[in-house]
């Protein structure tokens, strides 16, 4: 959305564009922009399934007038991950009223009452073009404005806004242009995270202040009116949301003109995802659920679509620090390639300035406050999904060992489906690499209800998870952009061990065990260096062992389960190989009857206390004619002897201790995922079917 700032249609395209292959990282199916057509009661929708260059072509084919200028524009373009209705060409977004386009939405979350709505809107006689719940949305605005107009009510953009929400059930982060509001835009959420990013040549104030808050009793019957407006006079960066007398008062200032009396170029950039604007502005604020934001004439209002308030009466900009170049690929062949060869840097950032290895000592900024309340808990419960659930379990046993409180680690939906009890005496720990995935969301919303202590493990600085937990620590991994997390999950590891080892630092009895702990994070960067020099070896298995294979076994017992559960996941959201990771002990107890000379197996045989029982586990695979592969600890004399009694397979790994051994065994996993997926042809930064990002339960 621009404001004064002259640009051609040509170059609002590439704007758009641009934004929408910043969020390809995150594996959606298709994709679509709209922007205003040549007539002024027109808008020129494109959409195209697969790939942001489909989309380009598909412009390109309808030859737009790339030379028109505008002034003022507002274009919306959204990248999708089907959940209503197959990716096809009419399902992609924006969706509009009619076929003129007198409302186009673009919108991430789920309308649970959609299908209500869509019997309802055909029932007047509205023609729906796409299987989604979205559609309903554009025409429901179209249907709720004609009615005002009919009652002679010519309602303003947000007024209808708020109106159209009150019908709508579900999570959404929508925008929303129309031609009976030309040049505005309407930004509204409930779920789904939406940032705006202001991009302004006049210098904005980030403090934050407080603006006094009225109390539920003295709001307004109507909230229509709770609005102020963003950079008047000395309050650049605020946006106070509750209105009261003296907030509206402040508010009818034209803050965007200079000095001189002329208007200085303003441009709004509203995206889910900050990856997608940083290179145009880090100037942010985010929305909160229930905010309805209205911009009109360089000015950005922001309204609440509820009586509901939140925290805070303002909106505050933030300076985001994230950096394009970090979100590039380099040198590499996908991103994921490049997040597996991070690791050494990624994981020694978690530790930055928080481990002092001179005096054992662990220090985290955002916990310390709280370590005295987390220490009384009850139990500890961590609850995540994906690979950041597989992080929790592979450090579930260190925090049980270290602060001797129960833990229980939750998978986030089934935490939610089971209706969890907890207690205002649990303290719950949430693990998310975005820090938006919306069951981990939910189940922090559940726990914050219940009045537990909540803890974020986050790697997305400001994201939903990460501002509303009580407390907790970011991993400082960088952005990790393949879908496939793997420098996530290591930093995850290290931070959830950290967390262990403050909670623990009041036990003298535990002094020994932290010390040995401290010392081995230590070498841990250097190790996964080494270990990533396996790149050869595993390619090469790739190449034959595993080539071609239906199906594979990978068999870990104590801290290694979590890591062939995690490889397992690797392999088949990459390679589409079906895998499966096995606790070694359940193994009589069913697996074995698929163990034959043709089904491959990777072991974990490094060492650790129940080493004799991995090699018993091994053993039974070897007596069964299988000739798994080990991943086993460098010159172990074990392993050297079997290669050649059982034609064992072995890679090799440093040794370091138990608890951190997970963090070294499952980068060959990484690799080997990302090999099976090269050698099949697979696109590895976009598996098919699955997104970076779940913003959808
Ligand atoms: C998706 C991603 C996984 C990720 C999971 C949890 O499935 O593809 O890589 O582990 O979500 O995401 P989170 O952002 O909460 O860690």
């Amino acid at each position: 959305c621009n404001f004064l700032v002259e640009k051609s249609r040509g170059e609002i395209i590439d704007t758009l564009v641009e934004g929408l292959q910043r969020l390809e990282y995150r594996g959606y199916d298709s994709t679509g922009i709209a922007i205003d057509g040549d007539r002024e009661d027109e808008t020129s929708i494109y959409k195209q399934i697969g790939k942001v260059s489909a989309l380009k072509k598909e412009i390109e084919a309808h030859k737009p007038n790339r030379d028109a200028h505008f002034v003022t524009h507002c274009g919306i373009a959204h990248t999708r991950w089907a959940t209503h209705g197959e990716p096809k060409q009419v399902n992609c977004h924006p969706h509009r009223s009619d076929p003129t386009g007198q409302f186009v939405v673009v919108h991430n979350g789920i309308i649970t009452n959609f299908r209500d709505l869509r019997q309802l809107l055909s029932n007047k006689g509205y023609k729906f073009e796409s299987d989604t719940d979205t559609e309903c949305i554009a025409k429901l605005f179209k249907h709720i404005y004609d009615t005002n107009m009919k009652n002679g009510h010519d309602p303003d953009f947000h007024e209808l806004t708020m109106q159209v929400l009150q019908e709508l059930e579900g999570s959404y982060g929508l925008l929303c242009k129309s031609t009976h509001y030309p040049n505005e835009i309407i930004a509204t959420r409930k779920g789904s995270p939406l940032l705006i990013g202001v991009k302004s040549e006049k210098k904005l104030k980030v403090d934050f202040v407080d603006v006094e808050f009225p109390d539920s009793e003295q709001l307004p019957d109507v909230p229509v009116n709770n609005e102020c407006n963003l950079l008047n006079e000395a309050e650049r960066s605020l946006l106070p949301i509750a209105g009261n007398e003296s907030t509206l008062r402040r508010s009818q200032s034209r803050a965007f003109l200079s000095e001189d009396g002329s208007p200085s170029p303003i441009e709004f950039f509203l995206s889910s995802d900050a990856a997608s604007i940083v290179k145009h502005t880090k100037k942010v604020l985010f929305l909160e659920d229930d905010d309805i934001a209205h911009i009109y004439d360089g000015e950005l209002h922001i309204h609440r679509s509820t009586k509901k308030l939140t925290e805070s009466a303002t909106r505050s900009i933030q300076t985001l620090e994230m950096e394009l170049a970090q979100i590039m690929k380099g040198p590499y062949k996908h991103f994921m390639q490049k997040e597996i060869y991070e690791q050494p840097e990624s994981t020694f950032n978690t530790m930055r300035g928080r481990i002092d290895f001179e005096h054992n000592q662990v220090n985290l900024g955002g916990l310390k406050s709280r370590l005295p309340a987390i220490r009384k808990a009850r139990r500890l419960i961590m609850i995540a999904c994906g690979t950041s659930y597989h992080s929790c379990l592979a450090t579930r046993s260190i925090f049980e060992e270290l602060t001797e409180i129960p833990v229980s680690v939750e998978l986030a939906s089934d935490f939610l489906d089971r209706k969890c009890p907890i207690f205002r005496d649990d303290v719950c720990i949430f693990v998310s690499q975005s820090g938006e995935t919306a069951d981990t969301m939910l189940s922090l919303n559940y726990c914050l209800e219940r009045g537990s202590l909540t803890l974020g493990i986050v790697n997305s600085v400001g994201s939903s998870i990460s501002r509303s937990t009580h407390c907790g620590v970011h991993i400082n991994a960088g952005p990790e952009i393949g879908v496939a997390s793997t420098k996530a999950y290591t930093s995850q590891y290290i931070a959830l061990v950290m967390v262990a080892l403050s909670l623990s630092d009041d036990r003298l009895s535990k002094v020994e065990r932290r010390n040995e702990i401290i010392q081995g994070l230590k070498l841990i960067p250097g190790q996964i260096k080494a270990v990533l020099n396996l790149e050869p070896r595993v390619k090469d298995l790739c190449a034959k062992e595993l080539k071609n294979q239906k199906s594979l076994l990978l068999l870990g017992r104590g801290y290694q389960f979590a890591t062939a559960l995690e490889g397992a996941l690797k392999i088949k959201e990459i390679s589409y190989m079906h895998s499966e990771g096995v606790l070694a002990g359940e193994l009589k107890h069913g697996v074995l009857a698929l163990v034959d000379e043709n089904l491959p197996i990777i072991a974990f045989g490094t060492r650790d206390s129940l080493f004799p029982k991995v090699l018993s586990s091994i053993e039974q695979v070897t007596a069964r004619k299988g000739r798994p592969i080990v991943i086993c600890n460098e010159n172990d004399e074990v392993w050297q002897s079997k290669v050649k009694t059982h034609n064992l397979v072995t890679l090799e790994v440093p040794h370091t201790v138990d608890c951190l051994q997970g963090l070294l065994n499952v980068i060959p996993l990484q690799l080997i995922s990302y090999w099976l997926a090269v050698n099949n042809g697979i696109d590895v930064d976009f598996p098919r079917n699955l997104a970076k990002s779940v913003t959808v339960e």
